[in-house]
């Protein structure tokens, strides 16, 4: 008996074919753009090639109806470069050039590039000094939007980008108001499919708390960067550029999507949720202590090492689209010969919560403070025990009986961030079982 037919083998492809479909290209278009990606210099090979007058596209590859060829990643084109096809000899010719060019993110040029949109909020980038040399006792937040862009030009080869300036302020001054209006600024542009990413300039000092409140608030997995500066933008080297170039950069990269809120200065990437101003004056202040920052931006490029395990962004449950106030939430901070009076002050004030920044493992005094914080607990304020020691995890029932005082603890959140959570979280529930949960979920 005759064995089952065997498939017809397929044909043997050249070896120049690769999946995708020839183009004709056109004797009308003298000008092609052709797509490069400069994150896989291998993958450019598959993405184009030139088989006389013919392009072959890829599924990498589309077909614009502009008749230009695009690299698209999801939705988004990631990066393009133009070139005169004259003949075979020439397409062949450019096509390498095209891959070499494409190796410098930087001289990418033309309509592909990312939309980036930069909202400005003030801090020392905006910031002007009496003489170059005054790096300390400057004004901050005296210049505007468009004046930070113009002393950037690079920014025009890495991406399109339009300013906003949403406030101007010194970010000491930073409340629950300017933080709602600039959540439904992020939320309201990333909804819209022509910005890829946002950029957000702000004064360094409370960059950390914006940061971790934007990464619990904002419903998108579209990059969001916030970047400020330790120098005034009127001294001898100022960070401002090169940190808004980058963020600009980052912003505008696959690399960042879906990694929450950014924070990135001095060529570093840190996890809103982690990083924490770490020096008074310094350009390297931003640090996330021990667990260490995300990965670096070098050569105009972002590379990541490590990602923030907790929720954030678009799987965030919490929603301020409808909300134009917060729940009050103060922090008491612990010391030696501490007394009870800021924790009877904030609760007479109308505290909803109060954030202890206790000493070690989030101790609280006894007998002045424990009490205070009971009796607070007893009138409805929730409490959550942190620590000021800047590192590790607030053990729950540790060093307080917190099932009994119907305590919370934050986690590993120092207590500036304990006190954002606890104020989103105050705008779902007041059950301390289920905040705790949030405490160890975001
Ligand atoms: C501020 O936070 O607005 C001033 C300090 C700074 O931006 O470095």
């Amino acid at each position: 008996m005759p064995g089952p037919v065997p498939p017809p083998r397929p044909k043997p492809r050249r070896r120049d074919e690769g999946p995708g479909i020839d183009v004709p290209v056109s004797k009308n278009w003298d000008v092609q753009t052709f797509a490069v990606y400069p994150h896989a210099p291998n993958e450019q090979t598959k993405i184009i090639s030139t088989l006389d007058r013919k392009v072959r596209l890829t599924d990498h590859a589309v077909l614009s109806e502009a008749g230009r060829i695009e690299k698209t990643s999801g939705k988004r084109v990631v990066e393009m470069w133009q070139f005169r096809v004259r003949n075979h000899m020439m397409a062949t010719m450019s096509v390498l050039f095209a891959l070499l060019v494409s190796l410098d993110a930087a001289n990418a040029r033309g309509p592909g590039l990312p939309n980036v949109m930069v909202l400005a909020t003030g801090g020392t980038i905006a910031g002007t000094g009496s003489s170059s040399t005054t790096v300390v006792g400057y004004t901050a937040a005296t210049v505007g939007i468009d004046t930070l862009l113009n002393a950037v030009p690079e920014l025009k080869t890495v991406a399109n980008v339009k300013g906003e300036q949403v406030f101007q302020i010194a970010s000491e001054n930073m409340n629950n108001d300017y933080w709602l209006k600039l959540a439904k600024r992020v939320n309201t542009l990333l909804a819209q499919d022509d910005v890829d990413g946002i950029v957000i300039t702000h004064g360094t000092d409370t960059i950390e708390e914006t940061s971790y409140f934007l990464d619990l608030v904002v419903k998108s997995k579209k990059p969001v960067v916030i970047v400020g500066a330790m120098r005034p933008s009127t001294a001898i080297s100022a960070d401002g550029p090169i940190n808004l170039f980058n963020a600009v950069i980052l912003a505008g990269s696959e690399e960042a999507v879906g990694k929450g809120v950014l924070v990135a200065l001095n060529d570093q990437i840190n996890a809103a949720r982690e990083v924490t101003k770490n020096n008074t004056s310094t350009a390297d202040t931003f640090r996330t202590p021990e667990l260490g920052f995300l990965g670096y931006m070098q050569g105009n490029k972002p590379y990541f090492y490590r990602q923030s395990t907790r929720r954030h962004t678009a799987d965030s449950e919490f929603d301020v689209s409808n909300l134009d106030t917060l729940p009050q939430v103060d922090i008491v901070y612990g010391y030696a010969n501490m007394n009870r009076v800021a924790v009877d002050a904030f609760v007479a004030a109308g505290a909803k919560g109060i954030v202890h920044a206790g000493v070690g493992d989030g101790s609280l005094a006894r007998p002045a403070v424990e009490p205070a914080l009971d009796e607070a607990r007893k009138k409805g304020v929730v409490i959550v025990r942190s620590s000021r020691v800047g590192n590790g995890i607030v053990a729950r029932n540790g060093e307080a009986k917190d099932d009994e005082h119907d305590f919370v603890v934050s986690d590993t959140l120092n207590p500036q961030k304990a006190r954002i959570l606890l104020m989103l979280a105050l705008t779902k529930t007041s059950d301390t079982k289920e905040i705790q949960r949030m405490f160890y979920t975001y």
